[in-house]
């Protein structure tokens, strides 16, 4: 079957064989089938870029579910199986009043891949209110749970894309969220600035998910209509050493400093300056409002995809002396 509809590129790569999962039992006795040795795991399909077909057994995630799983006065915690969106989970959360995941609104996917890139926007990262997860170890059928540490969680990283990539699969996340004194993350610039426009001095949560849906509207494509992955690339961090030489040279780029002598440069200015933005070449190019987001306008093959972000890289190395990785999963 075409997996065009299962990932948010759009790319049309076929699945040799095809199950879709809605219980663990399930899940469990597709693991053990011996037919099929080879498994790979899909599940929103927002953070991959398939560039061949899949020559074995794919299987679809769809295990649904919301469990308050403990409560008290001041927070809660909830259990979210994987196959849940997680823009209806964002938007479940703030029915219930429930603060934390404002700042993530209208991100793309499922729960179950949120943890292995920590998802993150708008000063908020997955890690700030994740309790725990559990997961399938693929080789014993086992459920294994992973606590905060234990995922060992960094910027769009975390122990999934490391030393437990391929080995599990997540079937639920459990997240800790405010019932009432919410934390709100409000510093962010365009944020700041969206609020203020809306003349809003003491924000809700709702304000803050409403502001930050408005901003990701107005430079992010919509995967529905125009396949993309999001941002393509990690912003890149660089030495101090390195940000030195560099911003003498480029005194205007915007930078974050961030701690132990670490400055993080925003891959889409890079992208952007080296004149990509708005660019096409066939069907595959670069976001018109966001230079760090690579779109298939519609029928792209995902090495067309994979060949433009080559290019990018290449002239990004030449131009700044600086490496872009790419932050989505690329499957060879
Ligand atoms: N910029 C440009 N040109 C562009 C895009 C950005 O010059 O085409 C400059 C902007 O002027 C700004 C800076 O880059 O000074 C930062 O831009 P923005 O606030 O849009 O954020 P970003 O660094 O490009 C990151 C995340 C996004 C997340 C936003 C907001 C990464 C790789 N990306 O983007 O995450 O929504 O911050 O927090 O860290 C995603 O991961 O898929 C994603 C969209």
């Amino acid at each position: 079957i075409s997996l065009k509809n299962y990932n948010t590129f759009g790319i049309d790569v076929n699945a040799r064989f095809f199950v879709e999962i809605t219980g663990l039992v399930q899940l469990q006795k597709v693991l053990e089938l011996k037919a099929y040795p080879k498994k790979f795991i899909i599940s929103g399909g927002s953070n991959m870029l398939l560039t061949k077909d899949i020559d074995c057994l794919v299987i679809h995630i769809k295990l649904k579910g919301i469990t308050v799983v403990e409560e008290d006065e001041n927070s809660v915690e909830v259990k979210v199986m994987a196959g849940e969106n997680w823009h209806s989970l964002v938007m479940w959360s703030l029915e219930q009043g429930y603060g934390g995941l404002e700042n993530l609104s209208l991100i793309p996917g499922n729960v179950g891949t949120a943890p292995i890139q920590n998802i993150g926007a708008y000063g908020v990262e997955l890690k700030d209110v994740f309790a725990s997860c559990a997961a399938m170890n693929i080789e014993t059928g086992e459920l294994e749970g992973f606590n905060n540490e234990a995922c060992e969680f960094g910027y769009r990283d975390s122990i999934f894309k490391n030393h437990a990539k391929d080995k599990y699969i997540i079937t639920s996340v459990t997240l800790r969220l405010t019932k009432k004194n919410h934390a709100l993350h409000t510093g962010y610039g365009s944020i700041e600035n969206e609020l203020k426009n809306r003349g809003i001095v003491h924000p809700t949560v709702k304000d803050v998910s409403d502001a930050v849906i408005a901003i990701r509207e107005s430079k992010l494509p919509d995967p529905k209509k125009i396949g993309n992955s999001g941002s393509f690339f990690k912003n890149p961090v660089i030495s101090k050493k390195a940000f030195d030489k560099f911003i003498k040279s480029h005194p205007n780029a915007p930078f974050y400093e961030l701690e132990e002598n670490e400055y993080k440069i925003p891959a889409g200015w890079l992208v952007e300056q080296c004149g990509f933005k708005g660019k096409r070449f066939g069907d595959a190019g670069v976001h018109e409002k966001q230079a760090l987001v690579l779109v298939n306008y519609g029928n792209a093959t995902g090495q067309e995809i994979l060949d433009l972000s080559k290019k990018i890289q290449e002239k990004v190395k030449n131009t700044y002396k600086i490496k872009l990785q790419p932050e989505v999963n690329i499957i060879k």
